[in-house]
Order: structure tokens, then sequence, then C-alpha cells
């Protein structure tokens, strides 16, 4: 009998890019929470690079990244007829994804390019669902100001790109989480980038994964909106045996290093966006699935509140994650390239045996 069901506790590779070992999450050997100060350009070189570049490496790097964020004229076209579709976002960005990959020019790509794009569609998206113009990058601002801007149609201010970037940085690699794994087994087939990319956003679009963050954001709506009793919700989702959204995890059984830093940045949020009921109430249902199930805040918890402060729509908050976690499949895919071999693992067949196919008289 198999007993780690969901490959739980299984060791299946190796890899230099992230560890969450003891439930300390590091960045190619920095604790998560000193390299969440760095800046994004630099968290994407090191995960990549494996090591910090040094400050002319940064500026070349940024420079190429962001004069990157610019998409053919065929995608934008295409684009603008696939995001005014009723789909959810998610579907939206998986279409989207592969589009990125069929276009003339995308046989020599490489990951400056492919995050650029990414990041540049993910907001065009949002831009074409708000019924707003597209906007242009400025050359003068970094990678995050540019991502800020290209989806908000506002420059953003320095303390809310600097909080944002830390934002994305949480969000850039979780080691062997289920959407890398899925990039990492299409990368093992040595597939293109954008077919890995596609299997991935397939895979963080589930409740279970990134589409936590929007069920975050529903939860307390619905509280807020309907005036519910939060205990009360709770208790009736659980009784239902509905997962309560935004808590629990498979690695941090005693809490997500990452949702600590993110819950300071929604308490400041807040303060500026008059969003401060949202937090009161997150803190409420907090403490009640710790005191009642001792279950901690997972990543999505808090950054579905930041989301929203931002003024994004709930329904886009996981291609948020999409974009942050682009960096971190783009290593996985690049590691396993390089260094993997084909995942084709096995199972242990419990069907029926012995059976045999007589072929009847008068059958076919
Ligand atoms: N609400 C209620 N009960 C929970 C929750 C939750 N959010 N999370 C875990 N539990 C209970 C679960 O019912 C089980 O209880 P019992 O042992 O009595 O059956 C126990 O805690 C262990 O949970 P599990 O589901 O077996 O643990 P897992 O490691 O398989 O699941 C998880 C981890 C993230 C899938 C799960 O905690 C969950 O479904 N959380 C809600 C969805 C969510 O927030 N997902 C985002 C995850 S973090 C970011 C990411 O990966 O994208």
């Amino acid at each position: 009998m198999v007993k780690n069901h969901g490959l739980a506790g299984i060791v299946v590779d190796e890899t230099k890019i992230s560890s969450t070992k003891n439930a300390h999450l590091i960045y190619v050997g920095y604790p998560i929470e000193e390299i969440a100060q760095a800046s994004f350009e630099e968290v994407v070189f090191l995960l990549w690079y494996k090591h910090l570049p040094k400050q002319t490496e940064l500026v070349a790097f940024r420079q190429d990244l962001v004069n990157k964020m610019v998409l053919p004229a065929e995608t934008i076209r295409l684009l603008l007829y696939i995001a005014k579709e009723p789909q959810h976002p998610m579907s939206i960005l998986r279409t989207t994804t592969s589009l990125l990959g069929t276009t003339n020019d995308v046989e020599h790509d490489e990951p400056p390019k492919i995050l650029a794009k990414m990041l540049t569609a993910i907001a065009a998206i949002i831009r074409i669902r708000d019924n707003e113009p597209l906007m242009e990058i400025d050359p003068d601002l970094g990678v995050v100001e540019n991502f800020l801007l290209m989806m908000t149609g506002k420059k953003p201010s320095k303390r809310l790109a600097k909080m944002f970037s830390t934002v994305m940085i949480l969000h850039a690699d979780h080691e062997f989480n289920a959407s890398t794994f899925t990039a990492r087994v299409a990368a093992s087939t040595l597939t293109d980038y954008y077919s890995c990319l596609t299997a991935a956003v397939c895979a963080l679009k589930g409740p279970l994964h990134g589409g936590a963050n929007e069920r975050v954001f529903e939860m307390l709506e619905t509280i807020q909106q309907q005036q519910i009793d939060p205990l009360k919700y709770l208790q009736d989702q659980l009784k239902a045996k509905r997962k309560i959204m935004g808590f629990g995890h498979r690695i941090y059984k005693d809490g997500d290093p990452r949702a600590r830093i993110l819950k300071q940045i929604a308490a400041e949020l807040v303060q500026t966006t008059d969003n401060q009921v949202y937090y009161q109430l997150q803190i409420k249902i907090a403490d009640y699935m710790f005191a009642r199930f001792n279950l901690h805040p997972n990543v999505d918890y808090y950054t579905a509140l930041i989301y929203h402060c931002i003024g994004l729509e709930k329904e886009t908050f996981t291609m948020i994650f999409a974009a942050c976690r682009t960096v971190g499949w783009l290593a996985h895919i690049m590691e396993q390239r390089q260094e993997g071999s084909l995942i084709r693992p096995s199972s242990v067949y419990i069907g029926p045996t012995g059976r045999h196919y007589l072929r009847r008289v008068g059958d076919h």
C-alpha cells in the first residue's frame, strides 16, 4: 500500500534553487526574511544564475528586462480578442501563455524575454478586462514599477513599489510545489519553455494551490457584505467539510514564513486604502483557526487583501501569483533541462487482475 499520497515527504530530486528544509525557506542559501529586502531583479538574477549580481550587472539586467517588457503587435491583437472573453482570467492566461510561444520570433526566446513577456501579458489581460487602454513601459523605471504601472495605469509611489517588490520576491519560488513540479515534469521531456509554463499555469490555477488567494477574498467579501458572524461562517464551512482557504500548508505546520511578512504589508496598506475592516476580519479568522485547529495562514491569506488594496479584482489575483512564480518556474525549467533526466515515476496497481477477454460469437 502507498502510504504517502500526494508524494508528501517524498524527495524526488536535487535542486540548487530553493529549500524549505526544517520549514525555513531559503533562496540559493539566503533566508527569505533577508532576501525579501533585496530588489526584485536581484532575486531573479540570484534564482537563475545562483549568485547575486554585481552593481553593473544588476543595472544591465534590470534594463534588459524592462526593454523586453513589450509584446509583439500580433500578440496584442489576439490578446484584445481573447481577454474580453467571459472566462476566468487564469483560463485566459493559460491560453495566453501558449500564445506567447506561438509567434514567429520565439524559437530563441530566453528566460529574460519570457519573464518580461509574461508580466506584460498579465498586465494587459487586466487592462483589457477593465476596458482600459494598454500602457507603455517607462524605461526609467524598474520591472516592479513598470508591472504596477501597466496593471493599474498609475506610476506607483516608491513605498508601494517596495512593498509590491517584496510580495513578488516572496512568491518567486518555493522548491517543488505542485506547479513547479508540473513545469519540471514537462521540462524533463525537453519540450520548450512556453509548453512548460503553460502546464505550470494550469496547475497553479487550482484552489488548493494558487487559486486560494481569490477564494480568501471571496470569503472576506461574503462575510463583510452579508454581515455574517465570521465564526458562524467558519463553523458552517467546516461542518460542510470545506477547507478554509488561505490556511494550512503541506510543509509549514507551524506557520508560513512568507505569511508573517505579508501580514505586515497588509497591515500597512489597509491604513492608506481604508480597508481596515477586512484586516480586522482576517485577524479574527486567523485567531479562531489557530485556537481551534492549530492552523496558520499561508502565503495566499494576506496576499488576497494586499491585491485588493492595490485595486485589483479578485478574479485576477492568481494571475499575479503566476507573474511572480514565473521566475521560479523558469529557474526550475533551466535546472531540469541542464541537470535532470526524464521524470517518469511508477505506481502501485490496485485494480483487478487475472481477467481474460474472450470474443463472443456474433460480436463486432
Ligand atoms: N481548512 C480546514 N482544515 C484544514 C485546512 C484548511 N485550510 N488545511 C488543512 N486542514 C486539515 C485537514 O482537513 C486535515 O484534517 P484531518 O487530519 O482531520 O483530515 C489536516 O488539516 C491536514 O490537512 P491536509 O489537507 O491533509 O494537508 P495537506 O498537506 O495535504 O494540505 C493544503 C495542504 C494547502 C492543501 C491544505 O492545507 C488546504 O487545502 N488549504 C486550503 C487551500 C489553500 O489555502 N491553499 C494554498 C496553499 S499555500 C500556497 C500554494 O501552494 O499555492
